[in-house]
């Protein structure tokens, strides 16, 4: 069983569901509470063991690439004025040199086409893929849980699932558990946004995955589905064919940060949690609901 060394970020979207802020800079890069989105989504990653990001960008999408380099402007004020407490923290948000690598997707023709645009990056291994619009607060991390099942399971694809209301599953991927709903489940299908009358459970997919390199040539020919896009779902259910899928019900939660009122709930998630700034940020939160009329 090969082990899971690539992850594949897809960072092309628009983000126009939180316009205006996403205008002039890339959704991933907005701030939860005292770092970029981007940043919880990568530190998950790393602790899951991955070894190189790769990133599918977009146009507009450059201060992504910045972020992770050094700013040597910025590096030596730092130090020039002895804050070196900052300066620690932002080293610590610099990757190994060489690990990081950004192809383009020239048209956004669905989350299908993103990654089969890394296809060339990832070769002919395993490798995982992390949404960045979800933000996945779990100890150990949701991939980290994840790569636990694919070697228990002894490889094959997995994904991550969680329970949603019955009338939202026509928002997600929902897959059909072979038997039982907690833990790691079998699959035997999954369907991209069905009708709330028609989906097979209420078990919709995180915006986590664990697949083979046999996706990629599924994706090539991958006819566009729901919403008139190239679905990665769509793709994988056909994968399944060939190939073990298992679900992993994790433990912990998410929020999904490409909607407004799922971005404010993280934000207040995340400063609530923070070991330094909890307990204030606690009472400045009380405030401003006393405040609200
Ligand atoms: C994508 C996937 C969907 C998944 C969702 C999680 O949909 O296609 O299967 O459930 O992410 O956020 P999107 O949110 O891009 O429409």
């Amino acid at each position: 069983m090969k082990k899971v060394r690539k992850a594949v970020l897809p960072v092309a979207g628009l983000g126009t569901r939180v316009l205006p802020a996403t205008k002039s800079i890339p959704k991933e890069m907005l701030p939860v509470f005292d770092r970029p989105a981007i940043q919880y989504v990568v530190d998950e990653a790393l602790e899951a063991g991955i070894e190189h990001l790769v990133f599918v960008t977009g146009r507009n999408k450059g201060a992504i690439e910045d972020y992770f380099d050094r700013a040597y402007e910025l590096e030596t004020t730092l130090q020039n004025k002895g804050k070196d407490d900052v300066l620690a923290e932002l080293e610590a948000s610099i990757p190994e040199p060489g690990s990081m690598s950004f192809v383009r997707q020239q048209a956004p023709k669905g989350l299908g086409h993103a990654i089969w645009c890394a296809r060339d990056v990832i070769g002919d291994e395993p490798f995982a893929i992390l949404l960045p619009d979800v933000l996945v607060k779990a100890a150990p991390s949701c991939l980290a849980q994840m790569t636990a099942a694919y070697e228990q399971s002894g490889g094959g694809n997995v994904i991550a699932v969680e329970e949603v209301a019955r009338e939202d599953v026509n928002k997600y991927g929902i897959i059909d558990p072979e038997g039982g709903t907690e833990g790691v489940i079998k699959m035997k299908g999954m369907v991209e946004k069905p009708d709330v009358d028609s989906a097979p459970s209420n078990l919709s997919i995180t915006g986590r995955y664990i697949l083979q390199p046999e996706i990629f040539k599924l994706l090539a020919t991958q006819g566009r589905g729901a919403g008139n896009e190239i679905q990665l779902t769509d793709a994988m259910a056909r994968l399944m064919e060939e190939q073990a899928f298992h679900a992993v019900k994790y433990e912990g939660r998410s929020y999904d940060c490409g909607n407004k009122i799922g971005y404010l709930t993280a934000i207040a998630a995340y400063a609530l949690n923070d070991a330094e700034w909890g307990a204030e940020a606690r009472q400045a939160l009380a405030d401003a609901l006393d405040g609200a009329s």
